[in-house]
């Protein structure tokens, strides 16, 4: 199975169920993951507020239906962090979405520390029903 990031098109991520999930923002980039020829999923991150830290971001990822189970979310991160040198990728999931707690973490994510996460709602940037985990590369 050959994977590839190729360039964003918002049409393609427009036709996934579950793309509600993800964040498209103006300070994030983005890319289709094309799997043997085929557009699989989206994949990007969210660069920190700060123009000085470069090299992690915000992960954002949906994968086609019919590709998913298939260990593309590991690739797929993979590759994005090797394009833009990122050392770190943390993501923001809500509890209910168990696939892609159950996915981040067997990939090596892990939950921020209960402090932290405190920290994080108090200071609004993290909802009652969301965690914060993070990939160290
Ligand atoms: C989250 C998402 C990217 C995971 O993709 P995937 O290819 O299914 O991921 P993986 O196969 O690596 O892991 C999913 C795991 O969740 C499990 N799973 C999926 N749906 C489940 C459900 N409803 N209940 C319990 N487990 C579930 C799978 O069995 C798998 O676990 P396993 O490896 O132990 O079998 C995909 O579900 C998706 O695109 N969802 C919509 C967008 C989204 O939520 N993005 C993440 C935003 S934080």
């Amino acid at each position: 199975m050959i994977t590839e990031l190729a360039d964003f098109n918002q049409n393609y991520l427009d036709s996934l169920p579950g793309k509600e999930e993800i964040v498209i923002s103006d300070k994030g980039l983005y890319h289709t993951i094309i799997c043997d020829g085929t557009p699989a999923g989206v994949v990007g991150f969210i660069k920190p507020k700060s123009e000085t830290q470069t090299d992690w971001g915000f992960v954002q990822i949906i994968i086609a239906s019919e590709f998913r189970g298939r260990g593309l979310v590991k690739i797929a991160e993979d590759l994005l962090a090797e394009k833009y040198g990122l050392k770190k990728l943390l993501a923001t999931i809500k509890l209910e979405n168990i696939a892609s707690m159950k996915s981040h973490k067997k990939l090596g994510f892990k939950i921020l520390s209960e402090e932290k996460i405190m920290e994080l709602r108090t200071k609004g940037l993290l909802k009652e029903n969301e965690v914060r985990l993070e990939k160290i590369y």
